[in-house]
């Protein structure tokens, strides 16, 4: 009687810690995320200018629902929230060597930027042939070139010299993710005027994992959840020159 008692009160208070520390996780999470944008705002305002942003959104709107309800769906596809964001940040760094890593809605995003600059070389991975196929039939409805779609395993072979200022990394599950991010950061100086957006940070080991990776090697990056964040809690953290 009296262990099944303390069997409880340890169950309870075990569960109050556990919802206390997630509280509390999301609390101050939310305090970086804040302070990171304001960071942004006195770097580099228009990164996050509500006004541009919402352009872009307008821009992709219709597309992106089209593509959800064609192509892929609301879960896989690249948030619109982080897909307006993408077209904002290509058009005000003006990158000239873009890697979309993670195929699909994202490689329209950047391929769109790509006709727009004129003069701005897009690579699109996937370690998945049949939705890089997917994304060649979708980029080709849309009247964009279909060069520079590559297998995953194909393009880190032949990665070593490469490099790009801009990356967004939405590739694969989060296995292949973890797999080739350390890679990943390779294919950019992070003292160049390079950016890197990291999507679905949202889930938590993988945040921590992330979070340790560059922590370790000492790389500075910013939580955008104040910015990217979309009806399904996913958001994104950005390696940005300072
Ligand atoms: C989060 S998705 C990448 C989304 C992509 N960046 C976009 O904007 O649509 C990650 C991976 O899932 C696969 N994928 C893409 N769309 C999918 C879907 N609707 N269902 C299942 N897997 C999908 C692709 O192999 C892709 O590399």
């Amino acid at each position: 009687m009296m262990n099944k008692l303390i069997t409880r009160i340890l169950r309870a208070i075990q569960w109050r810690t556990a919802v206390f520390s997630e509280n509390l996780a999301e609390v101050l999470e939310s305090r970086v995320s804040v302070e990171d944008i304001s960071n942004i705002r006195k770097s580099n305002p228009l990164l996050i200018d509500a006004v541009r942003i919402k352009k872009c959104y307008d821009e992709l709107s219709d597309l992106h629902l089209d593509y959800c309800t064609r192509y892929s769906d609301k879960v896989h596809v690249v948030s619109l929230e982080q897909a307006a964001f993408l077209l904002n940040a290509c058009r005000l760094l003006t990158p000239n060597r873009v890697v979309d890593l993670g195929s699909g809605f994202s490689s329209y995003v950047v391929r769109k930027y790509a006709k727009e600059s004129r003069n701005a070389d897009v690579c699109t991975v996937d370690d998945n042939a049949s939705w890089l196929n997917k994304t060649a039939e979708f980029l080709k409805e849309r009247d964009l070139p279909v060069n520079g779609l590559i297998l995953a395993s194909d393009f880190f072979k032949n990665a070593g010299s490469s490099s790009f200022d801009f990356v967004f990394y939405d590739l694969g599950n989060m296995q292949i993710r973890r797999e080739y991010f350390e890679e990943t950061l390779k294919l950019f100086d992070t003292k160049n005027r390079s950016i890197m957006l990291i999507d679905d940070v949202h889930k938590s080991d993988y945040r921590s994992f992330v979070v340790n990776t560059l922590r370790e090697r000492k790389i500075n990056f910013l939580n955008l959840k104040k910015v990217t964040l979309d009806d399904y809690g996913r958001y994104s953290f950005a390696i940005i020159p300072e």
